[in-house]
Order: C-alpha cells, then structure tokens, then sequence
C-alpha cells in the first residue's frame, strides 16, 4: 500500500521534510580539513559535482554541528567518496570521533589530510560559500582528483547505508 503525507512551511512537520529529503538516494562522502587541533572529518551526503570548466563541486555544511567552524576556517577541503568497505568509516566519523590527530593520515601534496581506500577523491580549493539557510554550501574548485578502478560504492537511503548494486 502507498500512502503520501505532505509537508507545509509552518514549523510542524519537519521530520516530514526530514524523511522526504531521506527518499533521495546518494552515495556517502567524508570531507577532511587540515588543523592545528589535527585533521577534521565529516560525513557527507549533500555533496554533487556541479562544473566540469572550472573544475568545481559542492557540499553542505550544518551550521550548528560542533565540528562547523572548522570547516568555515579552512581554504581547503578533501572530499573522499567512500568504497561500501568503509561503512565503519561513515559512522565513526558522523559520531563524535571527527577529530583525526594521531590517526596516522597522510598528507596530500596539497597538504590537505587524506584517507586511504576511497572510491575517488577530489582535493579542493574553497571557490565560493553560501548561504543555504541552516546549512552553508562550500563550492570547492577541484585542485587534483583520484580515482579506484575497483570497488562498489556506499549508498545511502532513507537513514541506512549499504552497498549500491546494479540489477542483473
Ligand atoms: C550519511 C550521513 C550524511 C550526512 N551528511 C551531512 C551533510 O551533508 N552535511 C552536514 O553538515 N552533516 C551531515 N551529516 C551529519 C554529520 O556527519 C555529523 O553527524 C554531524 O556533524 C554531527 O554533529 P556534531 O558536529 O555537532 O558532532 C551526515 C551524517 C550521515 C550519517
């Protein structure tokens, strides 16, 4: 059976628009930062590649998370599009463990922490912020990218991660 509720703008029903929101499946990323506190970490789902000439992607920032300033701070951001072996990864570092000093992270050239095993990988230099309401949207210029050959992605839908998979 279906059924369908709707959403109105009046501050009621946000966990509505919370799980609407949810129906959009998309792949798992984890954006990194550099620090003096050590490398930063989060779990994002809101990234999109936007411009291939410049070079460019998007990800959203929730204003009230601890783990903001950080990433207003920085002029450049990693983002690392997790393999479906990184499920550990995504929660870890959604939870409390976003701080990454003593992990044993390399740096890339660019200086920026890396993590190894990802999908791809775009290392970003900030080109434009946004304000996108309780979120800000960072606009990265993408400085140099990587990618796996091998590997299924991370997935995530409706408040679960899980392997994406081609139908046969
Ligand atoms: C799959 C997934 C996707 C997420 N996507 C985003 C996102 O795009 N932007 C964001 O600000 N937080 C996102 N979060 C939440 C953060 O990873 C993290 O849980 C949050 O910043 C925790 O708040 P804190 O910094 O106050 O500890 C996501 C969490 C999960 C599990």
């Amino acid at each position: 059976m279906t059924s369908e509720t709707e959403f109105t703008p009046n501050g009621e029903n946000t966990r509505l628009l919370r799980d609407a929101f949810g129906r959009f499946a998309t792949g798992v990323t984890v954006v990194t930062v550099g620090h003096a506190d050590g490398p930063v970490a989060i779990t994002a789902n809101s990234f999109s590649s936007v411009s291939l000439n410049p070079p460019l992607v998007l990800w959203s920032a929730h204003r009230a998370a601890r783990r903001f300033p950080y990433f207003e701070a920085a002029e450049h951001f990693v983002v690392h599009v997790l393999a479906s072996t990184q499920q550990e990864l995504c929660w870890k570092v959604a939870g409390d463990a976003y701080c990454l000093r003593g992990q044993g992270m390399r740096e890339s050239a660019l200086g920026a922490p890396v993590l190894d095993g990802a999908l791809a990988r775009f290392e970003c230099r900030r080109y434009a912020a946004y304000d996108g309401g309780d979120h800000v949207i960072f606009v990265g210029e993408v400085l140099q990218a990587s990618l796996r050959e091998e590997g299924q992605a991370l997935a995530f839908f409706n408040g679960d991660a899980g392997t994406f998979a081609r139908d046969t």
